[in-house]
């Protein structure tokens, strides 16, 4: 199975990525590190922490993240995620601990132990993840490569050049990318075509089992931010599961090779990633961006593997 770390935010989606991941038997989730975005880092840590209890799966190394962005204050989104950073569905206490390191420790440590290079997933600000390169070069060749959920094209979600995670610490984003290590994109181009309806959540919730009912639950509060007219959706925009699914069948994924930059410093654009599309620049790609799906079938993978749970 493919070795891998989570570094997310949870956060309704992140939360549903890691649900993914651990019905996957493709893939051996190794460690999740918690960075602060949708909400504080003491919460997202908890949340980690508290999903991991849900899944009966105690034995994953957990460990909390930076507590800001590398040189900015924090943002949070919780206007998105609510109070606790996962509203909605009554969720357990967290039954066990965090590591008593850092998440770059513990990333370190996976990295340094695993017999193969190692995917990092990041579903939140790059902060931990730009953190690791920068303070242990020595483990790049052990990163098989980092597939992020952040930025777009064109659009932002923030302000209207920026994607959520990309604003919160556009430094961090900056040395992701430029980092010369494999990276894959699947910024809002791809996201926003990846939203769930309210018919698929009522298919989750039918499945019966409690962490399909938990997932029908944060969709049902997700949904709810996303009604509002000016987004135009039918549905919610399910970002971050689209690392994970990505991973388990890019056969229904659409994705281009580019270069791309993020903006620190713009009156308008601070936190855009800039894409050379048409090769303006010259610069050897340095992404693989993911730009479209088929979400039929990416709603029947999450269908598919929630049934996992029936069984556990
Ligand atoms: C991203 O921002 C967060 O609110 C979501 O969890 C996702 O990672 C979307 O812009
Ligand atoms: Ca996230």
């Amino acid at each position: 199975a493919l070795p891998l770390i989570l570094d997310c935010d949870p956060g309704h989606d992140d939360a549903i990525a890691l649900v993914l991941a651990l019905a996957s038997p493709e893939l051996s989730l190794k460690a999740v590190t918690s960075s602060a975005g949708n909400q504080t880092p003491e919460k997202t840590l908890r949340n980690v922490l508290r999903m991991l209890t849900l899944l009966g799966r105690s034995d994953i190394p957990v460990a909390g993240g930076a507590a800001k962005p590398l040189m900015r204050e924090l943002i949070i989104a919780d206007n998105v995620h609510g109070e606790s950073g996962l509203d909605g569905p009554a969720l357990p206490e967290p039954g066990f601990a965090a590591q008593n390191c850092t998440a770059v420790e513990l990333m370190a440590k996976v990295l340094r132990e695993c017999e193969e290079p190692v995917t990092i997933v990041a579903t939140g600000p790059q902060t931990n993840v730009a953190l690791l390169l920068n303070s242990h070069p020595e483990l790049r060749p052990n990163i098989a490569r980092i597939v992020m959920m952040g930025g777009a094209m064109g659009l932002g979600n923030w302000t209207p050049a920026a994607e959520f995670n990309i604003f919160v610490d556009p430094e961090a984003a900056e040395i992701v990318f430029q980092s010369g290590l494999p990276i894959v994109m699947a910024g809002l181009d791809v996201t926003h075509r990846a939203q769930i309806m309210a018919s698929d959540i009522e298919r989750f919730r039918a499945i019966g089992n409690p962490v399909a009912v938990t997932v029908a639950e944060l969709l049902d509060f997700f949904m709810e931010y996303h009604k509002a007219d000016k987004w135009s959706f039918q549905g919610a925009p399910l970002h971050d599961p689209c690392t994970i699914a990505w991973l388990l069948k890019p056969e229904i994924f659409t994705t281009v090779e580019r270069w791309v930059g993020v903006e620190t410093q713009g009156k308008y654009t601070q936190g855009m990633t800039v894409v050379d599309y048409y090769f303006l620049t010259g610069k050897a790609p340095n992404t693989t961006l993911i730009v479209d799906l088929n979400r039929e079938a990416f709603v029947d993978l999450l269908a598919e593997r929630l049934t996992y749970y029936s069984k556990a």
